[in-house]
């Protein structure tokens, strides 16, 4: 009999939701994608490079062309200057990304400090390098990094903390002074930042982003991840990039070659294009999707859960203490999707062993307008 290296894990709260909006006939508020399409202009771009014969393998490192995009994009928000040939690298997906960078950093026997609640590919990923997961809890109600709690975590043994902001599942950020209280605490170790911020550009009320990237101290020993996928309303493409500083570029490559070699061809052309003939996306995305948190928020302040907005990414978490505190999230996510025809991802699972107490369940606000207020009638009637 085969033992599995993975024992815990099985069939993601994800794709269960998923299956069960579908089996219910509810709107499906669960997992984090659109139900509306991305630009016309990128998608006409894929199928014109297909046409034009871009059809095979692409360099390992990704397209040149998008390579470059990216280094600029990288200059004009956070002021870094990266090379496009030795800091940026197209993966296909963040996942990917994520999967390589750990399989870089962990040794067996090492640790990963992660902040829950936390996306669920960190721990698998640390798991199949050897390594093991220190889970440590942010602060409710505003899922804010405990500083203490995070410096007890560190031990001789810790290789890596992960970041993610904006942060999946709360909606809430890092800003410039967590990066500066984090720096200072493994200032003195060989510890590592792999930063998630496939967000970085859903951030709301004209709040600037805290990128990684935009920190002296902390990019030299940084993995900043991001992906297209969010970012241009196509999250089936799976493509995504992972900027670092040369030395850990090159060891994150020799892991990605061996996963996947390179990233989907079409899909890299049609995003490099885009990107130089339509810049204005990435200053026009905040404003985008702050009408659809407000929209979806104004019409829930009708309703008998609390929440305060997210500030950034395309999930809304609300407390259902007021309605239904006998459910457990789990429960609760089933009872919605079954008896109201509204899918929800109970908070817990991004948790190792979530409070007792808690009576969270995450919405998706990443919908057309009419998805959005149809969900909004049935959480009011309830
Ligand atoms: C926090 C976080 N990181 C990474 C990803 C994965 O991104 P991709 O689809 O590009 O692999 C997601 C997708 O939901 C996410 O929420």
């Amino acid at each position: 009999m085969l033992t599995s290296k993975l024992p815990n894990v099985g069939t993601t709260i994800f794709t269960r939701m998923s299956q069960l909006a579908a089996e219910c006939g509810a709107l499906n508020l669960s997992q984090g994608f659109p139900d509306f399409d991305g630009p016309a202009a990128l998608r006409e771009a894929v199928g014109r490079h297909v046409m034009a014969g871009h059809n095979q393998y692409c360099p390992m490192t990704g397209l040149p062309a998008l390579r470059e995009q990216v280094a600029a994009k990288v200059a004009s928000f956070y002021g870094r200057t990266v090379s496009a040939d030795t800091e940026v690298t197209i993966t296909p997906g963040a996942t990917e990304a994520i999967f390589c960078a750990v399989q870089a950093l962990i040794r067996p026997g090492d640790e990963a400090i992660v902040l829950d609640p936390c996306y669920d590919s960190y721990e698998p990923s640390v798991e199949l390098a050897g390594g093991r997961c220190v889970h440590v809890a942010l602060s409710l109600p505003e899922f804010r990094i405990d500083w203490q709690r995070l410096a007890d975590a560190i031990t001789p043994r810790t290789r890596v903390i992960f970041l993610n902001s904006p942060h999946n599942p709360s909606g809430a950020l890092i800003d410039r002074e967590d990066l500066d209280r984090l720096a200072a605490l493994i200032r003195d170790r060989e510890i590592y930042v792999i930063s998630d911020e496939v967000y970085e550009h859903l951030i709301y009320d004209g709040v600037q982003h805290a990128s990684v990237l935009a920190h002296d101290e902390l990019y030299p020993r940084a993995f900043v991840i991001s992906s297209f996928g969010k970012t241009y309303h196509v999250t089936g493409w799976k493509t995504g990039y992972v900027v670092a500083p040369p030395a850990l570029t090159a060891e994150l490559r020799k892991i990605h070659q061996y996963v996947n070699f390179c990233g989907v061809t079409p899909l890299q052309y049609a995003l490099a294009d885009f990107m130089a003939a339509h810049p204005e996306h990435l200053r026009e995305l905040p404003g985008f999707y702050q009408a659809k948190r407000d929209l979806f928020c104004d019409l829930l302040g009708g309703s008998r859960f609390q929440f305060r907005r997210a500030a950034g990414t395309y999930f809304q978490v609300v407390d259902y203490s007021a309605i239904r505190p006998d459910l457990d999230d789990v429960a609760m996510a089933e009872w919605l999707t079954r008896e109201h025809g509204v899918a929800a991802i109970p908070v817990s699972v991004f948790y190792q062993q979530a409070p007792a107490d808690m009576r969270l369940v995450r919405f998706c606000f990443a919908k057309k307008e009419e998805t959005l207020r149809q969900a909004a009638e049935k959480l009011c009637a309830i």
